[in-house]
């Protein structure tokens, strides 16, 4: 851990494209204990937007913020490629950072980056903001609670049409990191592990590359313990973001594109299932109200950055740290080598 550091914490963004412009930004309007002092893009185009949703100074080099001795921590919403180097160099200038997901592109740089991480002991949160949407959060409980009983599968889809011009050109292609495993399925693979509280032992996967590089991907996953789940990711349809877990009195299915949770219960005495409603928390009522004004509403980017909050003030989170981060890489690189081979592959973890 690092020192903890004052309030309001000064904060460098690397990267203004798409997510720091849809998510980011806005989130940082409404978090008191941050102030965003300076940002970064070598873009022009993407500098003049965050202009107008920030007063910060936008610079072109990332350099100047990793040098300012002023800036107290780092967002970096840079294209995944670059995270590793980018931590690294935060690493280097002892600055704290939330990194968005994923932690690296290769094993090499994804080692690499948490042992220094760890060496360093460097404050870090990655962007699986998942964890923190209020259905989520719910889902985790009523698993945790034995509402549907021990979980034996799941099903998970993550699906985002973004075919063609939608897709920044990076994205297409696997050697500038690119494609849904690292992209899509990356944040399954944590919250599936947050969600069963077990690592991924193995993988098995099916890749197929229809209008750009590993635009769909399958894959079945086994956990220690011994669940399953079969996952599918895409960006050739949806937009579709739920998982559907198998337990032995009922199952439960969270969509975050849906207000609540859905629980079906086994019938005591006859055959099939029934509803059951599970107890809605004051967060979750907000969240459905804000559902019905505006259906696109996702509070987790903000929640996320907060608990980033939380964990410099050394305040306790649930945020994903380097470790959560390189247990999602190792699964989404053990299924690459598994649609290359053909085999099952075990998930190594440090
Ligand atoms: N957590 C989520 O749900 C979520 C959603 C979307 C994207 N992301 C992640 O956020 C990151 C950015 O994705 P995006 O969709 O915003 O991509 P994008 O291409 O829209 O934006 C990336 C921006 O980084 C800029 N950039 C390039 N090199 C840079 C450098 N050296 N220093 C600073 N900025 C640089 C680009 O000019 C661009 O404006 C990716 O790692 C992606 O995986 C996360």
């Amino acid at each position: 851990m690092t020192q903890p550091i004052r309030t309001p914490i000064r904060l460098g963004l690397i990267g203004c494209g798409g997510i720091a412009f849809w998510a980011h930004l806005r989130s940082l309007r409404t978090l008191p204990r941050f102030q965003l002092t300076l940002a970064a893009d070598p873009d022009p185009a993407a500098r003049q937007r965050a202009a107008t949703l920030t007063r910060a100074r936008l610079v072109s080099n990332p350099d100047e913020i990793l040098h300012n001795p002023d800036i107290d921590a780092l967002l970096i919403a840079a294209p995944s490629q670059l995270h590793a180097s980018l931590a690294l160099q935060a690493v280097h200038h002892r600055k704290p950072f939330f990194l968005e997901k994923p932690l690296a592109a290769s094993a090499e740089e994804g080692l690499h980056t948490l042992q220094s991480i760890r060496t360093a002991g460097i404050t870090t949160r990655l962007g699986f903001n998942r964890r923190y949407h209020p259905v989520h959060r719910l889902a985790r409980q009523l698993l945790r609670a034995g509402t549907i009983g021990p979980v034996r599968s799941v099903q998970t889809a993550f699906c985002e049409a973004a075919a063609g011009e939608a897709l920044p050109t990076w994205k297409r292609k696997r050697s500038t990191a690119g494609g849904v495993l690292l992209d899509l399925g990356s944040h399954h693979f944590d919250l599936l592990c947050w969600f069963l509280d077990a690592p991924i032992e193995s993988v098995h996967a099916c890749i197929t590359s229809t209008h750009s590089e590993q635009d769909s991907a399958d894959v079945h996953v086994t956990f220690a313990g011994g669940i399953t789940a079969q996952s599918h990711f895409s960006f050739l349809s949806g937009p579709f973001d739920h998982l559907e877990f198998h337990g032995e009195l009922g199952s439960l299915r969270v969509d975050r594109h849906h207000p609540h949770p859905i629980v079906r219960l086994r019938r005591r005495t006859r055959y099939g299932l029934s509803d059951a409603s599970p107890t809605l928390s004051p967060s979750i009522l907000q969240h459905r109200l804000l559902h019905l004004i505006r259906p696109g509403h996702d509070p987790s980017y903000r929640r996320a950055l907060d608990g980033f909050a939380d964990a410099l003030l050394g305040v306790p989170d649930e945020g994903a740290d380097a470790t959560d981060g390189w247990a999602s890489l190792a699964a989404v690189l053990a299924a690459e080598r598994s649609a290359e081979s053909g085999q099952r592959i075990p998930v190594l973890l440090s």
